[in-house]
């Protein structure tokens, strides 16, 4: 009377372990599919240009700094969150508080001596 019921038992354990074995490998199988798949594609530019196939852009310093007065500065933007973007607006704050990040503004200098 009581073999029928271990065989039941063995069986009952062995489709529970092939079921467990297979609901795992089934998981590894989709962590390893789509293994970095969250952050693969992600942009970094949220909404500048992005019509344009590539952002860049050629830079005049010489130019630039004649808008400059001496001794004063101008921050470009390096967090793509500007909305006086290239110029920083200080946006990287909210970014770095609200991700853990550390980005910051390039900052160029107009010395006080330039007259230029
Ligand atoms: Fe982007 Fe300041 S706003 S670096």
């Amino acid at each position: 009377m009581s073999k029928p019921f271990r065989d039941d038992s063995l069986k009952q354990n062995i489709v529970y372990a092939v079921s467990a074995a297979a609901g795992v490998g089934l998981l590894a199988y989709i962590f390893y599919k789509h293994r970095g798949s969250c952050c693969k594609g992600r942009p970094i530019n949220p909404s500048i240009r992005k019509d344009e196939k590539k952002v860049s852009d050629v830079l005049d310093l010489e130019e630039l700094m004649k808008t400059v007065p001496p001794g004063e500065k101008v921050s470009l933007c390096r967090c793509w969150k500007s909305k006086k973007w290239p110029y920083c607006d200080g946006a990287h704050k909210e970014h770095n508080q609200s991700t853990g990040d550390n980005v910051g503004p390039v900052n160029i200098v107009r010395k006080k001596a330039d007259t230029s």
